[in-house]
C-alpha cells in the first residue's frame, strides 16, 4: 500500500461527499467514507458509483484497490483515527425556502460522539452562513471534554456535475475559512498536492467563506437569468440572444461562461441555495428580492419554451411530444429541477402525451414523473411524434440521422430549447425550427 498522508472521513457520500472522497484519497490521503444509506454504502462497499459522473468510476475502483478508499455505514470507523472529518450531507430546502440542516446537526453529533481528540471537522455541505457557530455549540454540548480539540472549518465545494472530479482536482481556488492557526494549517497539508500543482488556497474566516459559496452559485444563476431575459426581448425585437452573448462575452468584465439561453438552470443547487440565500439574508435583516426575480426568469424560461411548442402545434390535446435530454445538464443523470421535467409535466397537463430519451438519465426520470413514456433510442422518442423538444444539450444529439428523424416524426418540427442544433441545416432538411431567443425560420 503507498504511504497515505492523513486518515480523513468524509459523512455522507453523495455527488459532493464521493467526489470530495475519492479526490482526497487521489491526493494521497487514506479516507474513509461513511453514509447512513445502507444501500449506498453496500454498493460503494463493492467498488460501484451509484450515479453517473464521468470518471468517478475507475478512479474509485483505483483507489479501493490501491487501499487508500473505503466505505462504512458507521461513523465511527470514518472518525477513529481520523485528523479531518468532512462533513458533506444532503441540506434539502424546506418548504419555507430555508435550508433544511437536520442531517447536518445529526453528523456532527455522530463525529463528536466518536471523537477522540483533536479533530478538524469540515462544512462542505452548502450551509448558510452562521452554521459554523451553530456546529461549534453542537460540538461542545455533545463533548464538553474536547471543547478546544474539535475545530470547525469551512470548505465550500464548486463542484459541477458531469465535471466534478475534474473541480475537485484542478480548483481555480480552495476557499478555507477557519479561526485557528492549528486548523488552517491542517487544511494546507490536506490540500498540500494541490498547493505544489498550483491550485490556489484562499483562507479567510468561516462566515466569510460560508457567504462566498451562497454568493457564487447565486451569482451564476443571475447570469443565466440576465441572458434568458435578454432573449425574451430578443424574441421580441427579432435580434439574435446567441450573437447579443457573444457580444457581451468578449468584455473580460463580463466573460462568455454562463451566458447561454435556453430552459434555464436546473440541479440539486442553484435553486435550493437561491431560495435558501434569500432565507439567510432576510433572517440577518436585508431584503434580498433580486434573488427571487432570478427564479421567476428562470420559471419564465419554461413557459417561453411550452409557448414555443404550442405556437407551433396549436392544440395540444392528442399531441405525441418528445423531449430530446432530461437531465438538469448533459454528462449527468440528475434530473432534479431538471427543466426538462418541469416542461414535461407542463405539456402533459394540457393534453400532450410526452416521450423522453435520455443517454442516461431515463430511468431517474422516470421515477420523477411516471406520466411520462421514456424510451432509449431517439428515433424510438421521435415514432410518430408532432415535434421535438431539444431540452439537454447531449453531444450525440449533433450526430442524430436527421432524414431518419424526419422519417419518424408526424410533424417536422423541431423546438430547440438550448440552440444547440445548426438551425440552416434543420432548415435545409424542411424542418420547422424554433430556436430560444432568435428569429425562428
Ligand atoms: C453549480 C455550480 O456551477 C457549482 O459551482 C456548484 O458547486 C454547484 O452548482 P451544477 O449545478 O452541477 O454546478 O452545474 P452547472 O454547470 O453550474 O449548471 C447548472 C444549470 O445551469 C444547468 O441546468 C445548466 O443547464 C444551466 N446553465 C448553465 C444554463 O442554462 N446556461 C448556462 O450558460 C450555463
Amino acid at each position: 500500500m503507498t504511504e497515505r498522508h492523513m486518515r480523513t472521513g468524509v459523512v455522507g457520500t453523495g455527488h459532493v461527499g464521493l467526489v470530495t472522497a475519492v479526490a482526497l484519497a487521489s491526493m494521497g490521503h487514506e479516507v474513509v467514507g461513511m453514509d447512513s444509506d445502507q444501500e449506498k454504502v453496500a454498493k460503494l462497499k463493492d467498488g460501484q458509483v451509484p450515479f453517473f459522473e464521468p470518471g468517478l468510476q475507475d478512479l474509485l475502483t483505483k483507489e479501493m484497490e490501491s487501499g487508500g478508499l473505503s466505505f462504512s455505514s458507521t461513523s465511527s470507523e470514518a472518525v477513529i483515527g481520523s485528523e479531518v472529518v468532512f462533513i458533506s450531507v444532503a441540506t434539502p430546502t424546506r418548504s419555507s425556502g430555508e435550508a433544511n440542516l437536520v442531517a447536518v446537526e445529526d453528523a456532527a453529533k455522530d463525529v463528536a460522539h466518536h471523537a477522540e481528540g483533536s479533530l478538524v471537522i469540515v462544512e462542505k455541505s452548502t450551509v448558510p452562513t452562521g452554521t459554523a457557530h451553530r456546529l461549534r455549540s453542537t460540538l461542545r454540548r455533545e463533548r464538553p471534554d474536547l471543547a478546544d480539540e474539535l475545530e470547525i472549518v469551512c470548505n465550500p465545494e464548486f463542484l459541477r456535475e458531469g465535471s466534478a472530479l475534474r473541480d475537485a482536482l484542478e480548483p481555480e481556488r480552495i476557499l478555507i475559512g477557519a479561526e485557528s492557526e492549528r486548523a488552517f494549517a491542517t487544511m494546507r497539508r490536506l490540500y498540500g498536492p494541490l498547493v505544489d500543482r498550483g491550485c490556489e488556497l484562499i483562507e479567510t474566516d468561516i462566515a466569510t467563506a460560508e457567504l462566498t459559496k451562497h454568493a457564487s452559485n447565486a451569482f451564476l444563476a443571475l447570469k443565466i437569468s440576465f441572458i434568458n431575459a435578454v432573449a425574451r426581448l430578443c424574441e421580441r425585437a427579432g435580434a439574435d440572444v446567441d450573437a447579443v452573448a457573444d457580444g457581451m462575452g468578449r468584455d473580460s468584465r463580463i466573460g462568455p461562461a454562463f451566458l447561454n439561453a435556453g430552459l434555464g438552470y436546473g440541479g440539486s443547487c442553484f435553486p435550493k441555495d437561491l431560495a435558501a440565500f434569500e432565507r439567510l439574508a432576510s433572517r440577518f435583516g436585508y431584503q434580498f428580492p433580486l434573488l427571487r426575480e432570478v427564479a421567476r426568469i428562470n420559471d419564465e424560461a419554461v413557459d417561453a419554451c411550452a409557448e414555443k411548442v404550442r405556437e407551433a402545434l396549436w392544440n395540444l390535446e392528442n399531441k405525441r411530444i418528445a423531449l430530446f435530454g432530461l437531465a438538469f445538464k448533459p454528462g449527468t443523470d440528475d434530473v432534479r429541477f431538471a427543466p426538462a421535467l418541469t416542461l414535461a409535466r407542463r405539456l402533459w397537463s394540457e393534453g400532450a402525451s410526452v416521450v423522453g430519451y435520455d443517454p442516461v438519465a431515463g430511468d431517474n426520470a422516470l421515477q420523477e414523473f411516471p406520466e411520462m413514456e421514456v424510451v432509449k433510442d431517439p428515433y424510438e422518442a421521435a415514432r410518430d411524434a408532432h415535434c421535438i423538444v431539444l431540452c439537454t444539450e447531449w453531444n450525440e444529439f449533433a450526430e442524430l440521422d436527421f432524414e431518419r428523424l424526419k422519417s419518424e416524426l408526424t410533424y417536422s418540427i423541431i423546438v430547440d430549447g438550448r440552440n444547440f442544433f445548426d438551425a440552416q441545416r434543420l432548415e435545409d432538411l424542411g424542418f420547422s425550427y424554433h430556436p430560444t431567443g432568435k428569429p425562428g425560420f
